[in-house]
């Protein structure tokens, strides 16, 4: 027997995506649990149901829209991170898995119980609120320089019912000091912009519906983690930590910026694809 747009016919159309996505199941997956209002156990549970009109005619609409390479998240309007689910827009980056080892190392690091958490370019929230989520006892600060991101960040700190994050508009440290009455932090913890203005893949893949304010820095990319690490020693109580993603071709000018700043223990993490990604550095003295 064969059903006109029954769930499994409707799941087909992933053909049309396999040129543009290399997760083009998954991506229809998604499209049509969001088009039904279902999960994607009840696609599996109910292949042979068949969507009403103006539900199959929203999911083709959704299709039409990934088909020009326009990312999941933004068509859908959220994104998973760690164990949350956020609200993403426009205004800033779709928070990435390879972000999740940033929140990883934080967590396996030796700091107080009751610890005073930086997170600078904080975008959705994503780090700043996966790390509040796992620590009820630590109070967290979150800035971004794009208002746009504050008030997202802002919409998922509450969705997510963190009170222990506080979340400013700052260009970098610019209004930290103002922030908190003692600004030292335990630790600072940073995914800032760092992809070189000319890289061939600005015009490629998700990344072009993304704002350039979270993506650009500069002509070597290194421009928002240069301030980032030199600037943050002046605000990291003795002993405190600094956590930066940075591409993976910049290891070396990034753990050069941590020594010159007086960074000990500098030390660089791969991602899950054996790629450096991640470096961090304690300050022993205040400066
Ligand atoms: C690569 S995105 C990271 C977003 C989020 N932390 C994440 O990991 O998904 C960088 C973020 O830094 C913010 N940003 C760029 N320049 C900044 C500045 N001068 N001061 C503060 N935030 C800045 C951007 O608006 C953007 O939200």
């Amino acid at each position: 027997m064969s059903f006109i747009n029954s769930v499994t016919e409707l799941l087909q159309n992933s053909n049309q995506l396999q040129s543009i996505s290399d997760t083009a199941v998954l991506d229809t997956e998604l499209l049509l649990c969001f088009a039904l209002d279902v999960d994607r156990a009840w696609l599996r549970t109910w292949p042979d149901h068949q969507p009403e009109a103006i539900q199959v005619k929203t999911f083709k609409a959704l299709l039409s829209r990934r088909l020009t390479g326009e990312p999941i998240a933004f068509i859908i309007g959220c994104q998973g991170f760690w164990t949350l689910n956020l609200t993403v827009s426009a205004d800033t980056l779709i928070p990435r898995p390879e972000t999740e080892l940033l929140v990883e190392i934080a967590l396996g690091l030796d700091l107080p119980k009751v610890s005073r958490v930086l997170d600078l370019g904080t975008g959705t929230g994503a780090i700043a609120l996966a790390l509040a989520s796992e620590h009820n006892n630590w109070q967290l600060t979150a800035v971004d320089s794009q208002i746009a991101a504050v008030n997202l960040a802002e919409i998922n700190r509450q969705n997510c019912q963190l009170d222990n994050v506080s979340i400013y508009q700052s260009d970098w440290f610019s209004q930290v000091p103002g922030l908190i009455s003692s600004p030292q932090y335990h630790l600072i913890i940073s995914n800032p912009p760092y992809i070189e203005i000319n890289d061939p893949h600005l015009s490629a893949g998700d990344v072009r519906f993304e704002p350039a304010s979270a993506l650009v820095s500069g002509r070597d990319g290194l421009d928002d983690l240069r301030v980032v690490i030199e600037q943050s020693p002046k605000y990291l109580d003795s002993n405190g930590w600094l956590l930066v993603e940075h591409g993976y071709q910049q290891g070396t000018a990034v753990r050069n910026l941590f020594a010159n700043a007086g960074f000990t223990a500098v030390a660089t993490q791969v991602d899950y694809n054996n790629l450096e990604r991640v470096t961090l550095g304690c300050i022993r003295e205040r400066h």
